[in-house]
């Protein structure tokens, strides 16, 4: 049996992206090791989810800390102290400092609810409604210093449909994200997805963002 990909996930809410994941893992479809779940909220889901799952957990609190960069230095150090060879952000709802993200680039991932270059930031599903879009989806990127602003390697799409309400997109996007998000792990797990300065797939490079259905 080979390695599993040893991953860190970092959350500061509800946690259902990490649930997927763990389910994924848990159903033999996502050979990876979870070494860390880390929050800069003691009270996230994800905590407890991880938590129930036996993985180690690991809260920090912004507050505590002079400044961004002295939070993200520590909270870095302890995600490699984990030996996690992929970090997926899984709804973190912070902004990195560049300086410390800079060291993770090409192991770092994070999904986000919006059509990416699209609505980076907050309310992407109110966004995507107020502009009148056919079509909404969510994207996997590798992690850069500018907020949601790296190589996009996946989206999943879905149509905004007459009578849409921001909770009811937000609703039917949550679980495209729950298949996405394994999808491109899993993806890096088995060594199709990787990082060379560029994010390769089956050795070649990424142009347009991959679908389920191609990571599968
Ligand atoms: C997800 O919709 C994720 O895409 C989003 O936060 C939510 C977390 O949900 N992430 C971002 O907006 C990052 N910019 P979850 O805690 O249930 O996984």
């Amino acid at each position: 049996m080979p390695t599993p990909l040893r991953i860190a996930v970092l959350a500061s809410g509800r946690g259902s992206n990490l649930a997927a994941l763990i389910a994924a893992r848990d159903a033999g479809t996502l050979p990876v090791e979870f070494v860390l779940v880390a929050s800069d909220k003691a009270s996230a889901g994800a905590l407890r989810l991880a938590e129930a799952a036996g993985i180690p957990t690991l809260a920090l609190n912004p507050k505590s800390y002079p400044d961004r960069p002295s939070f993200d230095r520590e909270l870095f150090a302890r995600v490699a102290a984990s030996g996690a060879d992929l970090l997926v952000l899984a709804g973190f709802m912070r902004v990195i400092d560049g300086a410390v993200v800079a060291k993770w680039e090409g192991r770092a991932i994070n999904i986000h609810p919006s059509l990416l270059p699209k609505y980076p930031g907050l309310h992407t599903h109110r966004r995507c409604l107020e502009a009148g879009d056919a079509e909404h989806g969510a994207s996997v990127h590798y992690v850069t210093a500018e907020l949601d602003g790296g190589p996009v390697v996946a989206q999943a799409r879905i149509p905004v449909g007459a009578g849409a309400t921001e909770a009811s997109l937000a609703e039917r996007l949550l679980a495209e994200e729950h298949r996405l998000l394994p999808a491109v792990v899993g993806a890096i797990a088995c060594g199709r997805l990787r990082w060379n300065g560029e994010a390769l797939f089956d050795g070649q490079p990424v142009t347009t963002p991959l679908t389920v259905a191609q990571l599968s």
